[in-house]
Parts: C-alpha cells; sequence; structure tokens
C-alpha cells in the first residue's frame, strides 16, 4: 500500500494535449526531436504557459496548469529555457541569477550549485551578460531557469548555433542535472546528442507525434537515420 501512494506521489506527468500528447515522468529526462518548423517550440512554449491554447490540458502531478498566470505555473515548478536563450543584456551574471531567484531574493547556495555546474560562470561572475559568448549566455539561461527551483526543466534547443566543444559541457551539465534527480523535457534537432542522455523520446512532424519510444528505438528507425543520424 506504502509502496503503491509512493509510486502516485513521485510521479510526475506533463502532458500537452493538441495534436500531442507527451510525458515527463518524474527525474526523467525526456527528450523531443524534430525538424525546422515541427511544433517543437510550440509544445514546451504551450506547457510553460507562454504559448496559449485554445484546447488540451497541460498537466503537473495530475493539476491542469494550462489556464493559470505565468508566474504561477513558474512558482510551481515550470522553467524554460527559451530558444535564443534570454539573458537581461546590461546586467552582469550574478545580477541575471539574483533577478530570477524566487521572489528576486537571493539565495547563495542555489547560485553555487549553479556555478558549480557551470565554472565558466563563476569566472564571469560579474560581467555583463551581453558580452558573453552564446555559449557562456545558454549557461546563464540555464542558470536563470535553475534559481527557480523547477521541478521540471523545458530546455528548448540548448545546441543551437554552439561549437561542438561548447555544446559538450551543456550536456554535461544536463547529464548532471539529470544524474541529481531533475526531471528534464530537452527538445533538440541534434539527435545523436539528445539520444545519448535521454530515457525516453519522441519525434515531432508536423505539430504531431510521429514516434515515441526508448533512445535506442528511435535511433533504429529508418526516419531519424534518414533525418538526423547522417
Ligand atoms: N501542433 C500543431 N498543430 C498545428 N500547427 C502547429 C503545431 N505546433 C506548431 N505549429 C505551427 O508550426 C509552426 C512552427 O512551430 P515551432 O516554431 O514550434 O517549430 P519548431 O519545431 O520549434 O521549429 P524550429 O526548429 O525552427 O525552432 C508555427 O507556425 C506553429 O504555429
Ligand atoms: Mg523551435
Amino acid at each position: 500500500m506504502l509502496q503503491t501512494s509512493r509510486l502516485c506521489a513521485s510521479y510526475r506527468a506533463i502532458q500537452a494535449v493538441r495534436d500531442v500528447s507527451i510525458e515527463v515522468p518524474d527525474g526523467s529526462l525526456v527528450a523531443v526531436l524534430g525538424a525546422n518548423g515541427a511544433g517543437k517550440s510550440t509544445l514546451v512554449r504551450s506547457i510553460a504557459g507562454v504559448h496559449r491554447q485554445k484546447t488540451g490540458t497541460v498537466l503537473l502531478d495530475g493539476t491542469p496548469i494550462q489556464s493559470m498566470p505565468l508566474h504561477k505555473i513558474t512558482r510551481l515548478g515550470v522553467a524554460l529555457v527559451p530558444e535564443g536563450r534570454h539573458v537581461v543584456a546590461p546586467l552582469t551574471v550574478a545580477e541575471n541569477l539574483a533577478l530570477s531567484s524566487y521572489a528576486g531574493r537571493s539565495d547563495q547556495a542555489l547560485e553555487d550549485r549553479v556555478y558549480d555546474l557551470f565554472p565558466r560562470l563563476a569566472e564571469r561572475r560579474d560581467q555583463a551578460a551581453g558580452l558573453m559568448s552564446g555559449g557562456e549566455q545558454q549557461m546563464l539561461a540555464m542558470g536563470r531557469a535553475l534559481m527557480t527551483r523547477p521541478r521540471v526543466l523545458l530546455l528548448d534547443e540548448p545546441s543551437m548555433g554552439l561549437a561542438p566543444s561548447i555544446i559538450s559541457v551543456i550536456y554535461e551539465a544536463i547529464a548532471a542535472l539529470h544524474a541529481e534527480g531533475q526531471s528534464i523535457l530537452l527538445i533538440e534537432q541534434d539527435a545523436t546528442r539528445a539520444l545519448a542522455v535521454a530515457d525516453h523520446a519522441y519525434l515531432l512532424q508536423r505539430g504531431e507525434v510521429r514516434m515515441a519510444g526508448t533512445p535506442a528505438e528511435l535511433a533504429q528507425s529508418d526516419d531519424i537515420k534518414k533525418a538526423y543520424l547522417g
């Protein structure tokens, strides 16, 4: 009995229902692959409440959140790192992190955790965010999302436009967060990178889930091999 209730309590499901229906179990890393225009950003933006859908449901631990105001969705633990990494350009790294912490209150322990995850940000602590490289801005955008103590972290194409060495740093951080039990929904066009770290994956095509399964299952599919694995 105890076993059963524990299992239920620890299970977190996100569903975005339109044509698309996906689930992120608690503590898992779920990847969503898809070509340009497949509807990947629309999916995470809908979950985060940035994009409002006329129909559909987003459930966080069984609670519908799709009609809630944005700040409430954030407070409940949904954090989006958007495509194109939004940071506050004139503010320093430290100021960007402080701004994102709960109610703008400083949270040194959490800030230190971000610096542990991305030592490069610690070195750039007093640097204006707008003057940093794309990779550093991606790290900072992830750091800002982590400052909200998210239950689910939504990452929209974190590798986009970055050099392979920087992508590796970003993916090491993603794997470290996953190992700590952070639930992550990872949007990617780079199937090789995403399938290497995911527990479960979806392929989106024209706004629909074309395929779902384990990374091994998706990697074996001809569709994915042809379009994404080269
Ligand atoms: N489920 C859907 N049904 C119908 N249209 C959709 C759906 N999802 C997205 N679209 C539309 O498809 C277009 C592309 O969507 P979106 O920007 O989400 O794609 P993307 O996969 O993030 O693309 P990119 O790789 O370029 O970032 C948008 O105009 C959007 O409104
Ligand atoms: Mg997109």
